[in-house]
């Protein structure tokens, strides 16, 4: 690929190029795609939510099974005291939720990262979300389980909740940690893809749901760049199943833990209406903005 000229003996960058000749590292028909789900074969039943406490639940799982994990824990805030605050209609809310207080979160937190090495398998990685009051806890045990932080990712969204005497919070963190730094997956299907992110929470106006849903095309990105199809994704904190919904209709396999028992059936109506890889079109299939921008301006 020529993404510079030589003039005058000297080289010159000629913008754009490079975005318009832009291949993914790895990319997949959606033939090859499905192949690579249906081969894949597992000594434990996946494509399965486990609805108990997953820190006892990881334990039972075998040594380097995971090629991914999701976790959006809960925040150690108190939500369910805080939900008139977010102007959140408690009719549409599912209840149950499960938070941690916030003088056990550093305990929390510890426990539940320190199984995630012994389930990832070498070229694993692991996204977590937090929000910036706990992220310390979160750092800290990244660092104390030998995970290593590739990106810390800024996500920002509109939160909407007003305040008087500071600024309104209005994004979150997003860690990119792995097992090996010098062999984790990571598929670049964009040309540059920036640590800052921009997506709005998703609003469904009279929709029963769990209050922390994460938005699909977020959950989606984080599976497009951290694995392959036929993979498996674990969710130790699935919530309404967003993960397993990407996941499935992504080609990979998934599995996750949830304690909100009363979650159940607003997890598996959202799994059975998905069917498999219905979100998943080939990398190059679907150039982001940039490589767009670029090819339209050198014809491609
Ligand atoms: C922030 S929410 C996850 C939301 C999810 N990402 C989604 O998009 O719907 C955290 C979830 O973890 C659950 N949870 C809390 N402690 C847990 C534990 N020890 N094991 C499994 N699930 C837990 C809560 O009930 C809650 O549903």
């Amino acid at each position: 690929m020529k993404t510079s000229q030589t003039k005058g003996g000297k080289r010159t960058y000629i913008p754009h190029k490079a975005a318009a000749e832009f291949k993914p590292s790895f990319d997949w028909t959606k033939t090859e795609a499905l192949s690579l789900f249906n081969d894949k074969l597992f000594t434990f039943e996946v494509d399965k939510i486990h609805f108990n406490d997953c820190i006892t639940g990881m334990k039972d799982l075998p040594t380097e099974c995971v090629d991914l994990i999701i976790a959006d824990p809960p925040f150690g805030l108190n939500f369910g005291d805080m939900e008139p605050l977010y102007n959140r209609d408690s009719n549409y809310v599912a209840e149950g939720y499960q938070d941690i207080r916030i003088e056990n979160y550093m305990e929390f937190t510890d426990k539940w990262i320190s199984e995630l090495p012994r389930l990832m398998k070498d070229d694993a990685g692991v996204w977590i979300f937090s929000g910036w009051t706990n992220l310390v806890d979160i750092l800290n045990a990244l660092r104390d389980n030998n995970l290593t932080l590739i990106n810390h990712i800024i996500w920002k969204y509109q939160f909407g909740v007003f305040t008087r005497r500071k600024f309104v919070t209005s994004h979150y963190h997003v860690l990119f940690a792995v097992k090996n730094e010098k062999s984790y997956f990571f598929n670049k299907v964009e040309h540059y893809p920036e640590d800052v992110w921009n997506f709005k929470r998703e609003y469904e106006r009279g929709t029963r749901k769990n209050a922390t849903k994460l938005p699909l095309e977020v959950v989606l990105r984080c599976i497009d760049f951290g694995s392959k199809p036929g993979d498996l994704v674990l969710d130790p904190f699935i919530g309404n199943g967003t993960a397993a919904v990407a996941a499935k209709g992504s080609f990979r396999h998934f599995l996750g833990f949830e304690v909100n028992q009363a979650l159940s059936d607003i997890i598996e109506k959202s799994i059975n209406k998905t069917s498999i890889g219905e979100f998943y079109i080939p990398y190059s299939e679907k150039p982001d903005e940039l490589v767009r921008k670029a090819r339209k301006k050198f014809k491609k």
